[in-house]
């Protein structure tokens, strides 16, 4: 067996505030109904401003620390996926390096919007099989309603902040990091994007003419995703050498509950094998698979020896799957999470 990355700990950070569709029906013409009809959400988290991007990230990586029994100071490598940083300079990954006191360690962002955390499992993952690391620290982190408009309904009802964290260790048992797929089809980049940011660096110290917000053509978004969530996933389980049937727990991006369920039709798996948590924390961007994760692993739903397939897509727009091998058969003397 050759050298691998498996995943020895987990953690999450969800905001207090708790925004719910019936709050969004005071806002914007929308309902309940037409939400939960056709998307799933029910209702998600709202970063307050003490909430940054690299406070949420720290919290969710401390946890996952905890949860692998390693100290800050054992981290060769921290790489922090997000497209919503405190600012564009530094790097998140430095504010949290320097947060976590992981000293030893390297640090950079990634940013490939709701697919970032699983293309940051799959540089993190090749760093260890290189064995250029020993140790690494994955973050998907978002706090998009901060670019959200809120009064823009097409929008505003789908996305929530969050983070998500595993500790990568390199291993050589049959477990751990099976198969990567990364894919971009940088074609479709203005079905979903940030406007505005032209006009704000052309402006040249100016007042610019609108402030930056998320923009959306959601029903070519929802084409694209119904399509690629399914084909990304099949070729990493094949990639894997397995069959959809192998599959003993699917983690997809938290998007759209319909999106969710086609992309399990297409695999032939049961909804009982599929995580979902889109009522919860709607569209929480890169930090959505890694939630998943750490909640499904603290539920105990995640036994040694079983595969996991992670998908997600998005902004790019991207996509990137990866099929897991679950090894956690806890350390001595500690519980998970
Ligand atoms: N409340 C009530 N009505 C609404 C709302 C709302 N919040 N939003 C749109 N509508 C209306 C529309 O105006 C439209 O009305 P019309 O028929 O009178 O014109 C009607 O509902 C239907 O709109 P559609 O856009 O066709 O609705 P659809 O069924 O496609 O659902 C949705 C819209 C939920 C946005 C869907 O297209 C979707 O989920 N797309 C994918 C989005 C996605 O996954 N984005 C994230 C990518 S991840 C990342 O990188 C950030």
């Amino acid at each position: 067996m050759g050298r691998r990355a498996t995943i020895t700990g987990w953690g999450t950070y969800l905001p207090d505030r708790v925004l719910t569709n019936h709050d969004l029906e005071h806002m914007v013409e929308t309902s309940d109904e037409w939400i939960v009809a056709r998307t799933g959400i029910r209702e998600r988290r709202l970063a307050a401003p003490t909430e940054t991007t690299t406070a949420m990230a720290a919290a969710a990586a401390r946890q996952a620390l905890a949860t692998a029994g390693l100290g800050p100071d054992q981290l060769d490598l921290v790489i922090v996926a997000t497209v919503t940083p405190d600012t564009l300079m530094p790097s998140t990954a430095s504010l949290l390096q320097a947060e976590l006191g992981a000293s030893r360690a390297g640090a950079f962002d990634l940013a490939a919007a709701c697919s970032g955390f699983v293309y940051a499992l799959a540089v993190g993952a090749q760093f260890i099989a290189a064995g250029t690391a020993q140790t690494v620290l994955v973050v998907g982190v978002d706090a998009l309603t901060r670019w959200v408009d809120f009064s823009d309904r097409s929008t505003c009802v789908l996305f929530g902040d969050g983070a998500g964290a595993v500790v990568l260790q390199a291993t050589t048992a049959d477990e751990g990091i099976l198969s990567t797929v990364l894919g971009s089809d940088g074609t479709g980049a203005w079905s979903l994007y940030i406007d505005g940011f032209r006009e704000l660096l052309s402006a040249n110290g100016a007042t610019p003419p609108k402030r930056p917000y998320m923009r959306m053509k959601g029903s070519e978004v929802f084409r694209f995703s119904v399509r690629v969530l399914g084909e990304a996933a099949l070729e990493a389980i094949q990639q894997a050498g397995l069959q959809p049937q192998d599959i003993d727990l699917f983690i997809p991006h938290q998007a759209n509950l319909r999106i969710i369920d086609a992309a399990a039709k297409r695999l032939g798996l049961p909804m009982e094998k599929v995580w979902v948590n889109i009522d919860r924390y709607g569209n929480t961007s890169a930090a959505s698979v890694p939630i998943c994760l750490a909640e499904a692993a603290d539920a105990g739903a995640l036994k040694p020896g079983m595969n996991v397939v992670l998908v997600a897509f998005g902004a790019g727009l991207a996509w990137a799957a990866s099929v897991v091998r679950w090894g956690w058969q806890g350390v001595p003397g500690r519980e998970a999470g």
